[in-house]
């Protein structure tokens, strides 16, 4: 019989969930729309089309946040709508991203936008996208002028998401546009990436400053993994297994807190645009990685995964909560810098292993506060079900259930679960024994 505590968390945290426009909004042209036509890209050879139509519902999806007692909603802002040339600014779709953000603050929820979640205009993309050297001033622009349309609302930014895993996803492993397999071009793009941040909250500072404004709060989204070795016994795959912490974890997050181009990625010396470009770190955790010396890791291959582990629908991430308490102490002991959740779920088609998953994560959340960790929000990867990348429709990540059929939404009892521990600002012992009393968990709270 397994025995819980009532688990409090802070006055004043905020909980929420998060999404992006092209797993949501439907009907695109970006890169990711002329990607997602090449045979065998997507699981499925589907497109994400209509998605969840959200950029015609989105009143609807931000009625149903509420109802479900959201308080804040991170979305980001698709560049190829607001520039589709370059240098050619679409005044109705600037008009549209006012609106959402007006939606969300007449609901009360605090609006957290990201400018980049992984997709890129055209125009960008054909001028070689974050491989060329002027990727990070090419992005500057918009930036400024998403600042000036959203400096009179109350808006928490994000400038990159998930900077790694544009590097890797695109240029090392080929999964996700332009498709390449090139270690050094991963590095490169990740480099761009990291002046891209500078450069988006240079932008950010200097429209609030201009205008007599009180700065915002401005944060990187960074993916992060818990790193282990495959077996803890041998002294190579522990070595391994920290070499690759660094580089996915940690370089390029170093690079934003310091203001400076970290090796590899650059020399180490200062990047003017990346001081004071970081006031918060927004981090985004799903699962471990293993690592061997006996598997050759940047050629794609993995060591075999725990059978007894629960695993994410289609990406196979197996579910290992303690990995977050590990990253979450690891980033507050180096950098010191408050963290906001901005992604965590997991991909079933079972929702009471959704309902296992944000329990068992939240546990892990709270055992880091409670031992001094600054951490301001959590946010469940995501609303609704959306466009899975690569995965298509495949992977079920939704609070909500969308039926793609009808674009009817349906909110899963995980949803009412989360609404709970909202309300209370906590998870009560009773919820913990509701839902986990007869599952694996790697400890007792
Ligand atoms: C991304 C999301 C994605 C989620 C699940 C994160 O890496 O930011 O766009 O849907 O993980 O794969």
């Amino acid at each position: 019989m397994m025995t819980f505590k009532d688990l409090h968390f802070p006055n004043g945290f905020l909980w929420g969930s998060a999404a992006s426009a092209h797993q949501t909004e439907g009907h695109n042209n970006n890169d990711w729309t002329e990607w997602e036509r090449l045979p065998g890209k997507i699981r499925d050879g589907i497109t994400s089309e209509i998605a969840c139509d959200h950029y015609n519902r989105y009143e609807e999806d931000f009625a149903l946040a509420k109802s479900l007692g959201h308080q804040v909603h991170r979305f980001s802002v698709e560049w190829s709508r607001i520039e589709p040339s370059q240098g050619h600014w679409d005044p109705k779709e600037l008009e549209h991203y006012r609106k959402v953000v007006e939606a969300l603050l007449a609901r009360d929820i605090q609006p957290m936008v990201t400018l980049h979640h992984f997709t890129n205009p055209l125009w960008f993309s054909n001028q070689d996208a974050w491989l060329n050297p002027e990727s990070p001033e090419l992005f500057a622009p918009y930036c400024r002028k998403m600042a000036e349309l959203l400096c009179d609302y109350d808006i928490i930014w994000n400038t990159i998401n998930e900077p790694m895993v544009v590097a890797v996803a695109g240029y090392l492993f080929g999964e996700f546009p332009p498709g390449m397999h090139d270690y050094g071009k991963a590095l490169t793009v990740a480099k761009h990436l990291l002046m891209a941040h500078g450069q988006a909250a240079t932008q950010i500072r200097e429209v609030y400053e201009e205008r007599g404004l009180e700065q915002p709060q401005i944060a990187p989204v960074v993916s992060v993994s818990y790193f282990m070795p495959a077996d803890s016994s041998n002294e190579d795959d522990i070595e391994l297994a920290q070499y690759y912490n660094e580089l996915y974890n940690h370089i390029w997050t170093r690079g934003a807190v310091t203001g400076t181009l970290p090796e590899p990625l650059g020399d180490g010396s200062p990047y003017a645009p990346l001081q004071q470009s970081t006031d918060f770190i927004g981090l985004n955790y799903y699962s471990r990685i293993l690592v061997s010396s006996e598997v050759d890791f940047l050629a794609g291959e993995e060591p075999p995964k725990d059978p007894n582990l629960e695993r994410c629908e289609g990406l196979d991430w197996e579910v290992f909560p303690e990995g977050y308490y590990h990253v979450l102490k690891e980033f507050w002991e180096r950098y010191s810098v408050p963290i906001f959740l901005t992604e965590n779920g997991i991909g079933t088609s079972d929702d009471s292993l959704r309902c296992r998953y944000i329990l068992q994560h939240l546990q892990q959340v709270h055992r880091a506060i409670s031992e001094g960790v600054d951490i301001r929000g959590y946010l469940v990867w995501s609303l609704t079900d959306n466009f899975e990348w690569a995965h298509g429709y495949s992977s079920h990540f939704g609070l909500v259930e969308v039926d793609y059929q009808t674009l009817r939404r349906q909110p899963r009892e995980s949803a009412y679960m989360f609404r709970e521990i909202i309300e209370n600002n906590g998870i009560s012992a009773e919820l913990q024994s509701k839902y986990l009393q007869a599952a694996h968990t790697p400890q007792d709270c």
